[in-house]
């Protein structure tokens, strides 16, 4: 005998099948509106937020320090201090802004995969993470090679473009620290979609 299956108990079945899958964790994002495979729980999320906000703005007074380091070597005439502040802002560069935007970028990374934010969904997350890529990069190929320049053979002309380059990389850190608080521009195409 063949059981015949009204669209109510089809539905019953789909959501107990559905239940249990998301019990399991197999379940695909769309099942649970969109949300993350893994999420923080509430004192982990927070516990990251801390460490993330605090190596954010660690990193924006890190920058601070450079620009103003840069100011001075560009415009003292005393070429023992050109090479002294460029030899700093190496050190600085190298050993503490390298680390905090490693660790800035990890965990936002966290903080968007594993709650409700998602990494492409919100048009302010993914400027912070284009910010976020930008800098390092600017910093690994430019800011260092200007440098090891200005230490070996100063120039007035790299002192001017280190001075341009660190002004803009401070503007931008700027930018996404007030981005992260108003969380402008809503959702991505990507968000609207799903
Ligand atoms: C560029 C340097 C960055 C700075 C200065 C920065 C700064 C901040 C600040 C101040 C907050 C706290 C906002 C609030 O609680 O209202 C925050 C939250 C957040 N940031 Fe960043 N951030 C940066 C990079 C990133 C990156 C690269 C990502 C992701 C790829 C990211 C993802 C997030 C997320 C998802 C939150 C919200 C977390 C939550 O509410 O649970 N951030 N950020």
């Amino acid at each position: 005998m063949t059981e015949t299956m009204t669209p109510a108990t089809r539905a019953d079945t789909t959501s107990v099948r559905l239940r249990n899958q998301i019990r399991a964790g197999r379940a695909g994002s769309a099942a649970r509106g969109g949300g993350p495979r893994w999420r923080l729980r509430p004192r982990a999320r927070k516990f990251v937020l801390t460490c993330h906000v605090t190596v954010a703005v660690g990193w924006l007074g890190a920058e601070v320090a450079q620009f103003i380091l840069g100011l001075v070597g560009l415009f003292t005439g005393n070429p023992e201090l050109v090479r002294a502040t460029r030899l700093v802002m190496e050190l600085l560069g190298i050993e503490l802004i390298a680390v905090l935007a490693w660790s800035s970028l990890l965990t936002g990374l966290l903080l968007a995969l594993a709650t409700p934010w998602g990494l492409l969904k919100h048009y302010w997350i993914a400027a912070k993470l284009a910010v976020n890529i930008a800098l390092m990069l600017a910093g690994h190929f430019l800011f260092r090679h200007w440098l090891q320049h200005q230490i070996t053979t100063p120039s007035q002309t790299v002192g001017v473009q280190l001075g341009i380059g660190v002004g803009t990389g401070l503007a931008l850190l700027m930018l996404a620290t007030v981005i992260s608080m108003y969380k402008p521009w809503g959702k991505t195409r990507f968000a609207r979609r799903r």
